[in-house]
């Protein structure tokens, strides 16, 4: 997904747009850019490759002026390169544009503007946005800034986030949002706006924002914001105030934002746990879920619908409401789900599980159980993100900015929702008795410190992974709560360290995964002490008699899986429900530092992005 920031007001544009777009580096680029109106007209500096390759060119050639926009790209037309970077401007030179999403007929505008006599400068599908814009600001009957644009995205099909600014309009910056193509926030400051397509990149500045809906545009000026629909209706902006503190975005005294993110997980599971449990009570209170007793009663089934991670955090969602709550739990990928013609009905509620809140194909997935009347619940990190606005009721997963494309205390946070989730359901069902809930609400309580517990492995698992670096498998297996945590396992090596690993039941390996074993293919296998452990051992054992590698994670005081094993990663003895928020903190770690041994680029693994806008 592309960065995009913009600045209106009395300070220099260039070093707040660059320093914006140093903190949306995360969400993985090719090139960048900036632009700035000045004295002299609009100015563009633009480079391939790292912040740092613009943020050079723009020390070597400055470009100065209190209105700029600027832009990260995530090629999606167009190759990498200085022509094809944002910002993209018109041929006239009147207008430059910044955008996030795809202009899917972007073809068929081409060719009209082409025909028109436009020539142009890119391969972008960006830029036929911006001579649409001139088109209509130069039409015979001449149109002001704002309805220019809004005649251009009127022509637009696709997702967008637009961001304008007008050489003859040197208090005016316009916003657009689009569908579900990153996000669209106004900073509000004192005799100055910023505009950016994520918090961390003005949150320094301000804390008071305005998040775009789908089809908002907004005329921004020093002194404030006019909103309003692409009908030109004005409408009343909800401005929140963020608590995210800036330092908590940045690395701190941690080597990689992913490493901070692990090592927070303690605090972060404490704070989405805060505020919800009544600890005299033992009762579990989710008010923004906006559900009355009946309709929870009257509830046959539950949808989870997400992408990845999140998605290997709905496997294990579905044991806690369905033990909990006895409500049928069905999980299923946002891109499948959205074209498979669901059946939904009013007995059917959907979750929605997505740290950023803005993948376009859990997204869609909310927006088809909607259209089809269905009850569509939302767990969301990204505060204001689309899936906030879509959504019927949202369990916010409080776990602060997670910048590691690698998802690590989103995924802790967003089970622990779901752990809630099943005891407030579990209550409104009257599916739980007063003690399994005191019991329940008692487990809950005691993860933060199990996983800090965990979290003291990082030092052996930092040793165990100088000896596994160099294999290029991996298998993890495990069984029940602990198949969804070898998927996630097996994710996270791969997606930042490049390294092929699958994660697959326990059960399954005699079905075909046994052939792979060898003592090149190392075994990651999850063994707590519960109710499947014997089974995990004899597989333990299969795996050993084929000469695998077998690195187990075990319950700790567990001496007999030592003598089975080649390598034990000792975890607290948990309840066996809570269980996977605990097993998955040493395959973090492994993956972590497997990746740096190997030198990977651990917060922005190639062809990843932390949210994934596009289909
Ligand atoms: C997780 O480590 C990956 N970066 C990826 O699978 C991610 O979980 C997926 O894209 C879903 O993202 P979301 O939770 O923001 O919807």
């Amino acid at each position: 997904m592309c960065g995009i920031v913009g600045y209106i007001g009395t300070a220099d544009a260039t070093a707040i747009i660059v320093d914006g777009l140093q903190r949306l580096e995360y969400r993985g680029y090719d090139s960048a850019g900036v632009a700035v109106l000045n004295g002299k007209g609009i100015e563009v500096r633009r480079d391939v490759g790292k912040l740092s390759n613009l943020r050079a060119r723009v020390q070597a050639d400055p470009i100065h002026g209190t209105l700029g926009i600027g832009h990260t790209r995530w090629a999606t037309h167009g190759i990498p390169s200085q022509r094809n970077a944002h910002p993209h401007v018109s041929m006239a030179g009147d207008f430059v544009v910044v955008h996030n999403g795809i202009v899917e007929n972007y073809l068929e505008l081409r060719e009209q503007l082409m025909a028109e006599g436009v020539n142009f400068a890119s391969d972008t599908d960006t830029e036929v946005i911006v001579q649409l814009i001139e088109r209509y600001a130069h039409a015979e009957v001449e149109v002001d800034f704002a309805s220019a644009v809004r005649q251009a995205v009127r022509c637009l099909r696709g997702a967008h986030a637009i961001v304008v600014i007008h050489k003859h309009e040197p208090n005016q910056m316009i916003a657009v949002r689009i569908g579900n193509a990153g996000g669209v926030a106004l900073g509000l400051g004192e005799g100055e706006m910023y505009v950016a397509s994520d918090i961390p990149a003005i949150l320094e500045h301000t804390r008071r924002m305005v998040f775009l809906e789908s089809r908002q545009m907004a005329l921004i000026s020093r002194e404030g914001y006019a909103l309003f629909d692409l009908d030109g209706q004005p409408l009343v902006g909800d401005v929140q105030t963020i608590a995210w503190d800036p330092v908590s975005a940045a690395k701190g005294e941690y080597k990689h934002f992913m490493q901070k993110e692990i090592f927070e997980q303690p605090r972060a599971i404490t704070d989405t746990l805060g505020g919800r449990i009544d600890f005299e009570h033992h009762r579990v209170h989710l008010p923004d879920l906006n559900l009355s007793a009946g309709h929870a009663l009257e509830l046959r089934r539950l949808v989870t619908v997400a992408c990845g991670t999140s998605y290997y955090s709905g496997l294990v969602g579905k044991f806690f409401i369905e033990q909990i709550a006895r409500l049928n739990v069905e999980v299923d990928y946002g891109s499948e789900y959205r074209y498979r013609d669901p059946i939904i009905d009013r007995q059917t509620a959907i979750l929605a599980i997505t740290q950023s809140g803005e993948t376009v194909d859990t997204l869609a997935a909310m927006e088809e159980a909607r259209d089809k009347g269905g009850t569509v619940w939302s767990i969301v990190n990204a505060f204001g993100s689309q899936a906030m606005r879509v959504a019927d009721g949202t369990i916010t997963m409080n776990a602060g900015p997670e910048i590691g494309v690698a998802s690590t205390k989103a995924f802790t946070s967003s089970i622990v929702d779901q752990y809630l989730l099943a005891i407030y359901l579990g209550q409104l069902r009257g599916t739980i008795n007063d003690e399994q809930r005191v019991a329940l609400v008692q487990d809950a309580s005691r993860i933060p410190a199990l996983v800090s517990k965990a979290l003291e492995l990082d030092e052996q698992v930092h040793q165990l992974a100088g000896e596994l670096y160099h294999f290029t498998d991996f298998l993890f297996v495990g069984r029940g709560l602990n198949y969804p945590i070898a998927l996630e396992g097996a994710l996270k090596l791969k997606e930042i360290s490049y390294i092929h690993a699958e994660g697959y039941p326990a059960g399954e390996m005699k079905h075909g995964p046994i052939a792979l074993i060898d003592e090149n293919m190392p075994v990651l296998a999850i063994a707590p002490r519960d109710g499947l452990y014997e089974k995990m051992i004899s597989q333990i054992e299969q795996a050993k008699a084929r000469g695998g590698l077998v690195i187990a994670v075990a319950t700790e005081g567990d001496t007999l899986i030592a003598g089975k094993a080649d390598h034990v990663l000792y975890i607290p003895q948990t309840a066996e429900l809570i269980n996977p928020v605990v097993s998955v903190i040493p395959l973090q770690l492994l993956a972590y530092h497997i990746a740096v041994w190997r030198g990977a680029d651990v917060d922005q693994p190639r062809n990843l992005a932390k949210s994934v806008t596009v289909e």
